[in-house]
């Protein structure tokens, strides 16, 4: 299969073509998500609650998402492999944030970093793009700003959508190839999506955006907590995991496994 490139996503955008994308972390999931077809795979920092047991995803560091990138550009043949760039790791300036995007790019093969911010963050694209490297802004609804905006609260409502197209537009004109709209009405998502010449991706962002990306953990069903009402589940991958270890719990218990087809 022919790799994904930052001209898909033009393209898509162009052509109608909706942009598919989901969180991966590992080389398993990595393999299977690009096999079904999914255009690009996003190694979030969501990882910190995910796969490293945080709470939020404040704790992460680049030392921590660096295997996990590894692991997953290792493992796709077509999709396109975005590492986030974690909290503490480009907000202090241009320079810091293009020395961890290279990290991301040199040590795990990422073809692609994202970053957190509209008008906050333009420097740090404009900088990282000026050196070869494409980058997925996020704006609307950011994880790593949960306390600066008092809770996980719905972004660009009301008088709130002119800030949204500040940060759309900022992003773009900074050289972003692609931008996230988190958690925003699906109102503010389509004025977004009309404004800019770059494709918008949805988490949470309704229907009307060039593309959508979720959390393979709660779009499969794995994560066992609340999970977002934007969310639809595709599988229930955690009852079948604990019905899976029930049953063999029980057969090891009743001398059902292991049988001779299983032994030397
Ligand atoms: O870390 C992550 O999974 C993300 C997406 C939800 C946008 O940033
Ligand atoms: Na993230």
């Amino acid at each position: 299969p022919k790799r994904v490139r930052t001209r898909h996503f033009q393209n898509a955008k162009r052509d109608g073509i909706k942009i598919t994308g989901l969180t991966s972390y590992d080389q398993l999931t990595a393999r299977i998500f690009d096999e079904a077809g999914v255009d690009f795979l996003l190694v979030g920092d969501s990882a910190g609650n995910n796969v490293l047991g945080y709470e939020t995803t404040l704790p992460v560091t680049v030392d921590e998402l660096i295997p996990l990138t590894r692991a997953v550009a290792g493992a796709v043949e077509r999709s396109f492999v975005i590492a986030d760039m974690p909290f503490g790791s480009y907000e202090n300036g241009p320079d810091e944030a293009l020395h961890t995007a290279i990290r991301f790019m040199k040590e795990a093969g990422a073809h692609a970093v994202k970053l957190e911010g509209g008008e906050r963050s333009q420097k740090q694209i404009r900088r990282i793009v000026g050196a070869g490297i494409p980058v997925m802004a996020h704006i609307g609804y950011t994880p790593q700003s949960e306390h600066g905006l008092g809770g996980h609260i719905i972004q660009g409502r009301g008088e709130g959508v002119k800030q949204l197209l500040a940060d759309a537009r900022a992003v773009q004109d900074a050289g972003a190839f692609a931008v996230v709209l988190e958690m925003v009405p699906a109102d503010a998502a389509r004025q977004v999506t009309e404004l800019l010449h770059i494709p918008t991706i949805s988490v949470g962002g309704g229907p009307h955006c060039d593309g959508q990306l979720l959390v393979w953990t709660d779009w499969a069903g794995l994560t066992t907590g609340r999970i977002p009402r934007f969310v639809k589940q595709y599988a229930n991958l955690a009852s079948v995991l604990g019905d899976a270890a029930r049953e063999w719990r029980a057969d090891v218990a009743s001398g059902a496994y292991p049988t001779d087809e299983h032994s030397y």
